[in-house]
């Protein structure tokens, strides 16, 4: 395990340009490997979690190229995954929870999927409980947990309502659905990331939004569109709140994705009094068609003094990984920041609610866990400490920002999960540095 040190710096300013979006590049894979004919994705996110699933797709029978600039994927159809067990997606919840969806339809064969450590304390029952209702056959290990053992069979339309507002759910079904016998709805209790439907809707798949409701049609075959994957806002995320946090500071970050469904942690910037100037996607109008594309700006960010916040539960997916930094952003601000409804939190890479609480803590931030959130009461500056990522790529990198925004520094345990999803994290931050 690596350890690093992250000094309090003076002021931070140039140019970063945010890295490609994790969430999209899994899909564009994905999508590309159930394909009919080739995928050309450009900008694709060269980092573990994302390595992961092109190699599960070589394993299922894709070809992938990934040496030069761009990734091309050749895809096996829709029906045409082969025998591939086992398949390892390393710490990537997001390819283990979408890729089943697709696999529970390969009529005939068998699959296991497995991951490392962290992956296996995470739930897969919430996909294993409405792929089943599709008559798929499909077996978490204790009911709950990876490894997850799937056969293949023909699959019926559902109508499900999530229980949780989940994309990784939400998605899976509706890839489940593609191969399905009738129209399958899923209902979501609030919106969540909606990369799946902008782009099975660009691949021509039948697919609309009726309020909380997606409604999908079944198709003979997919032919995913060649795409440039937008730069992510989860990982630009580090480098806005280290600009808001350390004074003087004035950062572009650009090539940053605005889909609106990932921008809540801008929209709670905003309230917190943040200056941060880049046009972001408008929240639709009800009854408008899906998107087919997604969006991206470039954000400008200064520091300054915050406010305190309310996060609530309905904001909660459409900020869901930035709430660690909501956190942090918290200890520094004017009065209270709470944030509730969050208890997904306590499935993510770590238990992110137990994790924040006890690192910000040590760090000497005043921070207090509720079952499903958190309270922090702001000051005007942090001590600074050890923090431990506890495995998790952005309780590393949430670390090391508190270092720098720190009066002590911060000494983060763990630093190599950051390349789970931003490899040249520490290059980036030293350019602003
Ligand atoms: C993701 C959805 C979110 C998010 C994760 C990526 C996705 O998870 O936390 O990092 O790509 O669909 P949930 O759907 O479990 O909330």
């Amino acid at each position: 395990m690596s350890d690093a040190f992250f000094a309090p710096a003076k002021s931070l300013s140039g140019t970063v340009t945010a890295p490609p979006d994790k969430s999209i590049s899994h899909r564009a894979a994905l999508f590309g490997a159930m394909s009919d004919g080739a995928v050309r994705i450009a900008n694709y996110l060269h980092a573990e979690d994302t390595t992961s699933t092109l190699n599960a797709m070589r394993r299922l029978g894709a070809s992938v190229e990934a040496g030069g600039e761009q990734v091309l994927v050749g895809g096996v159809g829709l029906r045409g995954a082969r025998d591939g067990s086992p398949i390892d997606v390393g710490n990537a919840g997001t390819l283990m929870r979408l890729l089943p969806g697709w696999l529970a339809a390969q009529e005939g064969r068998v699959y296991e999927l497995d991951g490392d450590a962290s992956i296996r304390r995470r739930p897969v029952d919430r996909i294993a409980e409405p792929l089943a209702r599709m008559g798929a056959v499909i077996e978490p290990t204790d009911g709950r947990y990876p490894p997850l053992h799937v056969r293949g069979t023909p699959l019926r339309a559902i109508t499900y309502v999530l229980p949780v507002a989940s994309a990784q759910v939400k998605s899976c079904v509706l890839i489940a659905g593609l191969c399905a016998e009738g129209t399958t709805t899923v209902t979501e209790p609030a919106p969540s990331r909606d990369h799946t439907e902008r782009m099975l809707a660009g691949a021509g798949v039948d697919l609309r939004r009726d309020g909380c409701d997606v409604v999908l049609r079944p198709v003979q075959a997919l032919q995913a569109q060649d795409l440039t994957v937008p730069g992510d806002l989860s990982s630009a995320a580090f480098m806005i709140a280290a600009a808001l946090l350390v004074p003087g500071s004035r950062v572009l970050v650009r090539g940053v994705g605005v889909n609106w469904t990932r921008t809540g942690f801008l929209r709670i910037l905003e309230r917190m009094g943040a200056e941060i100037a880049g046009e972001l996607e408008p929240v639709p109008a009800a009854g408008a068609p899906v998107a087919t594309s997604e969006p991206i700006c470039d954000l400008e960010v200064r520091a300054g003094a915050l406010r305190g916040t309310v996060v609530e539960a309905g904001e909660v997916p459409l900020a869901i990984d930035e709430l660690p930094l909501v956190a942090l952003l918290g200890c520094f601000a004017e009065g209270q920041t709470i944030v509730r409804g969050a208890q997904e939190l306590r499935v993510k890479e770590s238990d992110r609610i137990a994790g924040v609480v006890d690192g910000l803590r040590g760090l000497g931030a005043e921070i207090e866990a509720t079952k499903d959130g958190f309270v922090v009461t702001g000051a005007a500056s942090l001590r600074g400490g050890t923090i431990d990522a506890r495995g998790d790529h952005r309780m590393a990198m949430l670390g090391a920002i508190a270092g720098l925004a720190s009066r002590e520094g911060v000494r983060v345990i763990g630093m190599e999960a950051a390349a789970v999803s931003y490899p040249g994290f520490r290059e980036d931050l030293a350019g602003l540095g």
